[in-house]
């Protein structure tokens, strides 16, 4: 038995679903067990590209359970698309994904309201994905959420989403100048999914725990990262839920003591995207050559991402509130042709060295990153599959990084194919 959390320890997209496929294949279950459809998971077979946004990533094996934890917020219609791409593609979902009862419904108002919010805040807008995340999770929250059970009882579901849409109309019309949504397309276009979604709801914490009983081997996969959670995170740049191993946790019903692994995926330098601060970030010209190289385009929204220095001052923060035991270096090979790279080691505020994160975003505004410089390696290495293969340089660069965390290396990602990893 054994019970693993893949967690993304920087602002996202480390490339965490490459590192659950690629642990997928000794899993009996996958599961995810926050956020929604704001994640943008890229996993890549044989040379072809799939995108999740809510349907864990072990998906791609026909002989893996996947799992929808009660911590994500499930918007139907997302759902329903992803299913139908995965059926074109001859991929079969049913009786192999299970959604929890206890999920909430991502519905058009949270959308609505999400973009609202943002075009109202101009240049201070946290440039979320637009996917109506946070008014879910407030609904969540103010205790006025809808549940994946209400979707089942017609009355329940009828009676809730008349009171919410009154009340979403309320600040879309009063607040933001938006037109209301007509209450009753809504519930006409939301009663379908009950038929849908109903194959496929079950009460997964009762599976979990069975499952654990039963020696299977569960694999937990985050989405975002961990400066994004909304405890830990550089809020309020970050996302509605926590994106840390422990939510894990609370987003299934499965108790800590059955945890044995925490997998911290970072890439070998950093990205961000949407607003914030960002210690390390690239000037205009750096980021845009190194954009190219690692392909740093949302995969949820297409945004360019910003990109800077391998911080080492959020990998040592990451890896204490995760509680790491290992790390997954992502997208080394995107660094092959620098001939020096640098590791951000501390931070400069006022005169004085940070040597840990600080929390207080006008010190975050106002830090100098202190760096280490390291000899590049100035060869390719996306054909290297044993680590002591890699380049002298390359291994003292992952070596330092290691040092930094205090964390073991386990994998190493030199490219975006399943056959692009070295496992340590
Ligand atoms: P939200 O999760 O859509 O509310 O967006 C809040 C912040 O999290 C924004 O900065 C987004 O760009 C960021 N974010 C949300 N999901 C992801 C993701 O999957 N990868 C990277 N950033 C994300």
């Amino acid at each position: 038995m054994s019970v693993k959390i893949v967690v993304g320890s920087q602002w996202g997209d480390e490339a965490k679903a490459k590192i659950v496929d690629y642990l997928a294949s000794e899993a009996d279950y996958v599961v995810r067990f926050q956020g929604g459809a704001n994640a943008g998971h890229t996993v890549i077979v044989d040379g072809k590209e799939y995108i999740f946004h809510l349907i864990p990533s072990g998906i791609m094996y026909p002989d893996k359970i996947c799992v929808i934890g009660n911590g994500v917020v499930l918007d139907p219609t997302a759902l329903m698309d992803e299913i139908s791409e995965l059926q074109k593609q001859g991929i079969e979902v049913e009786g192999r994904l299970f959604i929890s009862q206890k999920a909430h419904l991502v519905m058009p108002y949270h959308k609505l309201l999400d973009q609202a919010h943002e075009h109202s805040k101009g240049n201070k807008s946290i440039g979320t994905t637009g996917r109506g995340i946070g008014p879910a999770y407030r609904d969540k929250a103010a205790r006025v959420g809808i549940r994946i059970v209400d979707l089942l009882n017609r009355s329940v579901f009828t009676e809730k989403l008349e009171s919410n849409i009154q009340a979403a109309n309320e600040m879309l019309t009063k607040i933001y100048g938006y037109e209301p949504l007509d209450v009753n397309e809504v519930i006409d276009a939301y009663l379908e999914f009950d038929r849908k979604i109903d194959p496929f709801v079950k009460d997964i914490t009762t599976l979990l725990n069975d499952a654990i009983l039963d020696g299977k081997n569960i694999l937990f996969e985050g989405a975002q990262g961990a400066l994004l959670d909304i405890d830990h995170g550089t809020y309020p740049y970050v996302t509605s839920s926590n994106t840390t191993a422990g939510a894990a946790c609370i987003g299934t019903g499965i108790g800590p003591t059955h945890v044995n692994e925490v997998i911290g995926v970072m890439k070998a330098y950093t990205t961000r995207v949407g607003n914030g601060p960002f210690p390390t970030e690239f000037d205009d010209e750096f980021a845009t050559q190194i954009r190219d190289i690692g392909g740093e385009y949302g995969a949820t929204t297409g945004r360019p991402r910003r990109c800077g220095w391998f911080d080492g001052v959020i990998g040592h923060y990451s890896a204490m509130i995760n509680g790491l035991s290992s790390l997954a270096i992502s997208k080394l090979d995107v660094l092959d042709t620098l001939p020096e790279v640098k590791i951000c080691i501390a931070y400069r505020h006022e005169g004085r060295l940070l040597k840990h994160f600080p929390v207080d975003s006008d010190v975050l505004d106002g830090i100098e990153p202190v760096y280490e410089t390291h000899p590049g390696w100035q060869e390719p290495t996306k054909h290297i599959r044993s680590y002591s293969d890699l380049p002298l340089n390359a291994r003292a660069y992952l070596e330092r990084i290691s040092e930094i965390t205090r964390t073991p290396i386990k994998f190493v990602s030199v490219g975006s194919d399943r056959e692009q990893t070295i496992r340590l």
